[in-house]
């Protein structure tokens, strides 16, 4: 398993990270399960957010934590808040009792990274700075970033942040490829030459920025996995063939495909099979060719121009 920089800040992490999303209905012992194949695999990041089951899905992760009696200090805890039920809230007030809430359910007196999970309409920058800095000089943050930001919205946040954005969590998968569609597409008057994210993955590359695509099995906005789906018949063949040169699953080489970009993206696997966990890990020791990720890119129903 390889290890990648957080952007450009100290933290190190593996460049896959285990999404807690779906746990928080899974009984002790699978999530026990679930955390450990991931550990065992060499996955050092976990990926939560305060309003994942509420908040359950943080208290499960910690619980299991403490019954495998896992390293804190090796393990990079990576939370996000700013949902709340039908709005967006970036405000200090709420910043800073969201931090308190996720470090007292997931038991630790800091976290590693802490995203703003979805951009807020209203957001006031400088109001953001106030928390992430008072989140620092406290010891309870030690990086920050961002979910589902374009580069306008970080440009704003980063000119009244001290300190740099590190990550910027966007979805991204093989059925979903927003992120380089209309990059291939440049000027041309197709759907996938539109632009909507900004120019996103450029930005980030150029800023130092770790992109870390979600539900990197997802077609749709959770309309489900594309894998073994007959719908996507032609790109489960490619992923097959390609798995089969390998000798790996096609869920690796679903994850390898992003990793064989080189923006260095970190993907956040969502699923609570520890067979897809190992699987998804196997991606990190894996090089497809630049012919295999175009070959993967079209199948997916992509045309190059
Ligand atoms: N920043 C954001 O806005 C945002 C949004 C959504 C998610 N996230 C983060 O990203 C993580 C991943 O998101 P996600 O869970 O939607 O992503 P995902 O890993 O793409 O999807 C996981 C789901 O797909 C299923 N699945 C995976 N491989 C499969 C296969 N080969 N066959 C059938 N089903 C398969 C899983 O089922 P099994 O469990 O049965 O394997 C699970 O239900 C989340 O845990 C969360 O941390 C962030």
């Amino acid at each position: 398993m390889k290890n990648i920089a957080i952007g450009t800040s100290d933290l190190q992490a593996s460049d896959v990270s285990l999404g807690c999303m779906r746990i928080a209905g899974m009984d002790a012992p699978a999530v026990d399960e679930l955390v450990a194949a991931a550990w065992d695999s060499g996955i050092t990041i976990f990926d939560h957010a305060d309003i994942y089951g509420g908040g359950k899905c943080e208290e499960v992760f910690a619980a299991s934590v403490r019954r495998l009696g896992l390293d804190r200090s090796r393990m990079i805890l990576q939370s996000k808040c700013g949902i709340r039920q039908g709005f967006f809230d970036f405000s200090k007030e709420h910043i800073l009792r969201s931090v308190d809430g996720i470090l007292s359910r997931l038991r630790t007196d800091y976290l590693d990274i802490l995203l703003l999970h979805r951009p807020d309409a209203l957001v006031e920058p400088e109001e953001v700075a106030e928390a992430f800095v008072q989140l620092q000089d406290a010891g309870k943050v030690r990086a920050f970033g961002v979910s589902n930001h374009n580069p306008g919205q970080i440009e704003l946040l980063q000119a009244s942040l001290p300190m740099k954005l590190h990550v910027n969590q966007l979805q991204f998968s093989v059925a979903h490829t927003g992120m380089v569609d209309a990059g291939l597409n440049v000027n041309m008057h197709n759907e996938n030459g539109i632009n909507r994210d900004g120019g996103v993955l450029d930005y980030c590359r150029l800023k130092g920025i770790t992109v870390q695509p979600w539900s990197p099995f997802q077609h749709g906005f959770f309309a489900g996995a594309f894998i073994g789906d007959p719908d996507f018949a032609e790109l489960n063949r490619a992923l097959d063939e390609v798995a089969a040169a390998y000798g790996v699953s096609a869920t690796t080489i679903a994850i390898a495909w992003i990793l064989r970009h080189p923006a260095r993206m970190q993907p956040v696997v969502g699923t609570t099979k520890p067979q897809r966990v190992r699987d998804s890990a196997r991606a990190s020791d894996i090089a497809i060719t630049r012919e295999e990720w175009y070959a993967i890119y079209r199948a997916a129903g992509n045309v190059l121009p």
